[in-house]
């Protein structure tokens, strides 16, 4: 997040001495990425972030993923997922390539153990329920409606209040921001932006726990889980400050772009990243031209993969999909709306669909686990006579 937050207490110069009050040193580290060249965060912890007691591999990170069968558009209906563990355990890794992982985790459990990926950002998109994400640079609260963007290298822990929390992950190999083109030289949202600043939030509190005993803090690198057991609480954080933490940004607050006559998806997106973007669609009016058709045209992805994450409201351009549907449209081929809703849209004046969509810049792959919830008629659903029997693929 380019904007400066600080919580806690800090030293009024950095690198310098800052002491507990038995006299000794608060342990500084500077967390920041691409090297010093990008944005970081310095904080002031009671121990050491060095002192493990325990390294161990946790687990093997291993994504299986289908055999490519012929091109074709996917939908994969994860609303029947039962509940899953925790936020981070209970994920079901939905589809993936080099760049992405996107998978949904419905939570009914809190994490016993604290988690931090070390090889991207990620983004938790909440569809439903409450409940907070604790870190090392304070507590967040979440609401139907959030992104969740946790940087790369934090550890966390997540969790849910009463109930379920319906979870959307995006785990990335890259950062995590707002588009470039919304924001001027010094990184300022531009008034031409559908959201600003005062959208988004930052941590709320930050408790400093000096508790000691057993921690686990399970890392997401290099194709593995590992694991390192800390003697001392990770959350001993007694101040920080920079451009690097979690923040909040709710779907809500997106700010629609709307025209005269259909609009593309790029005024849609809300985050970007190495080879991918996320997109918000909202509620919103539809075109006001006279003969204006609200549908999309069909159109073909040249080069890109797009997926569509159903969270409520009637998709105006798709049937059969429903809340938690998931849908996969392959470059290569072209894709649009289905029979009928070209004509249906004609005349509407608005429509309350809310989905999030990614796009990707490299063809993504479904995993092998999620086969179990597709629907293998979505690619003749176009078809005035869709075949009785799905052909082999
Ligand atoms: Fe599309």
């Amino acid at each position: 997040m380019a904007f400066y937050r600080q919580m806690g207490d800090i030293p009024k110069k950095r690198h310098t001495m800052f002491r507990k009050a038995d006299g000794t040193l608060y342990r500084e580290q500077v967390m920041g990425t691409k090297g010093f060249s990008g944005i970081q965060s310095i904080l002031y912890h009671h121990h050491p972030p060095t002192a493990v007691s325990k390294a161990e591999v946790h687990a093997k990170f291993d994504i299986e993923f289908e055999e490519q069968g012929a091109l074709r558009h996917r939908h994969l209906l994860t609303g029947g997922c039962a509940d899953m563990g925790d936020a981070v355990d209970g994920r079901r890794y939905m589809l993936g390539n080099e760049d992405v992982l996107i998978a949904v985790a419905n939570a009914a459990q809190s994490m016993d153990y604290y988690y931090r990926n070390g090889d991207g950002d990620e983004l938790l998109f909440v569809h439903e329920g409450t409940g907070r994400v604790e870190t090392m640079f304070g507590t967040l609260h979440y609401r139907p409606g959030d992104y969740i963007v946790i940087p790369i290298g934090t550890i966390y822990q997540v969790i849910p209040d009463e109930g379920v929390s319906k979870l959307l992950a995006v785990e990335t190999n890259s950062w995590i921001t707002t588009p470039k083109r919304y924001r001027n030289p010094h990184g300022q949202l531009l008034e031409h932006s559908p959201f600003c600043e005062r959208d988004f939030r930052g941590p709320e509190q930050l408790d400093t726990h000096l508790e000691c005993g057993e921690f686990e803090v399970r890392t997401k690198s290099r194709g593995f889980i590992h694991s390192h057991t800390f003697d001392h609480h990770p959350f001993d954080v007694v101040g920080w400050d920079g451009y690097l933490y979690p923040w909040i940004f709710n779907i809500g607050d997106f700010e629609p772009i709307t025209g005269r006559i259909h609009m593309p998806p790029p005024i849609h997106q809300t985050f970007e990243g190495n080879n991918f973007v996320i997109c918000s669609f909202v509620p919103r009016l539809y075109d006001y031209h006279p003969e204006g058709i609200p549908a999309p045209y069909f159109h073909s992805n040249v080069d890109s993969d797009e997926v569509l994450y159903y969270v409520k409201g009637n998709f105006m351009s798709r049937k059969g999909v429903t809340e938690g549907s998931i849908t996969l449209h392959p470059s290569g081929i072209p894709h649009g709306p289905h029979p009928g809703k070209i004509e249906d849209s004609i005349g509407k004046k608005e429509t309350m669909e809310l989905a999030v969509m990614i796009d990707t810049f490299r063809p993504l792959r479904v995993v092998k686990q999620a086969l179990q919830y597709e629907d293998d008629r979505y690619m003749y659903s176009w078809c005035a006579a869709p075949p009785e029997t799905t052909p082999t693929v």
